[in-house]
Parts: C-alpha cells; structure tokens; sequence
C-alpha cells in the first residue's frame, strides 16, 4: 500500500489508546465519570482477548478499561501478578502488516506474527514488554 511513504516514515500516526486494567469495570467508569467527566463512547465484550473493554474518548484518542473474564486470561493474570494499573499503549498504525514487517526487520519481539481482531473490529498486534522500555505495545488498524 505505501503507507509508510505516505506517513514519512513514520509507523504509527496517533495514540489510539491507553489500556488500563481494572478489577471493577463499573467503579472505574464511574470514577471517570465522577472525577474527570468522561462518559465511555464504547462497551464491547471482547472474547478474543478474554477482557469486557469501556473506551473513554481523550481528544482523537481513548483511556481504555480492561476488565478480565476470567482470571487465567491474560489480563486476568496481569492483575494478578502487577495489580489494577497501566497495561498497554496502543498505537494506530495505517498498515499492520507493513508494521510488523517493518518492526520484524528493525529487531522488535513480536508477539503476534500474525495480526488478530481485537475490538472496534480493527485489526490489532502486541508487541512485547521486553522489547521496549518494559512497555507493552499495541499495533491497532482502525476498522475503515
Ligand atoms: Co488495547
């Protein structure tokens, strides 16, 4: 597609959103709701990813809340481990298979070779902690 071209080589063009995992999805948005205002724009179930998410619009981007189904889903076992707080940033990208070829040549640890769907119906990718300042990041292609 070019899209790196016609970003000027830059891979990701916006923060998409900041994901934030929560052991009480309806305290949590009524805090935001309470404290700073926010109403969520967005509530899905994302089966894929074992998490219910609420999406807060910030300007073009959101603060996302992720609650776990289950306790052994990933994010289940983040709160486990670290406790409520700063999971992932997500990046938007315009081309996610262009992304990850680009950051699988540039060295990055992937987690996703593949992209997968997350919520939204964009096409979405991790990258690993490990790989970058112990920050988990998202690759998200927004659904057109
Ligand atoms: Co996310």
């Amino acid at each position: 597609m070019g899209s790196l071209r016609q970003n000027e080589g830059v891979l990701a063009y916006n923060l998409d959103h900041v994901g934030i995992a929560v052991r009480d999805l309806e305290a949590a948005l009524e805090a935001y709701r309470h404290r700073y205002g926010i109403e969520p724009s967005h509530r899905e179930v994302v089966e894929s990813q074992g998490v219910e998410e609420a999406l807060l619009p910030l300007g073009g981007s959101f603060i996302q809340l992720l609650l776990p189904l289950t306790p052994e889903s990933p994010v289940g076992r983040f709160l486990e481990q670290r406790g409520e707080g700063l999971h992932h940033v997500a990046y938007a990208v315009l081309d996610l298979e262009e992304s990850l070829a680009h950051l699988r040549q540039a060295g990055a640890r992937l987690i996703d070779e593949v992209p997968r769907f997350g919520g939204r119906g964009a096409r979405i990718a991790f990258v690993h902690p490990a790989d970058l300042a112990g920050t988990l990041i998202e690759l998200v292609e927004p659904a057109s």
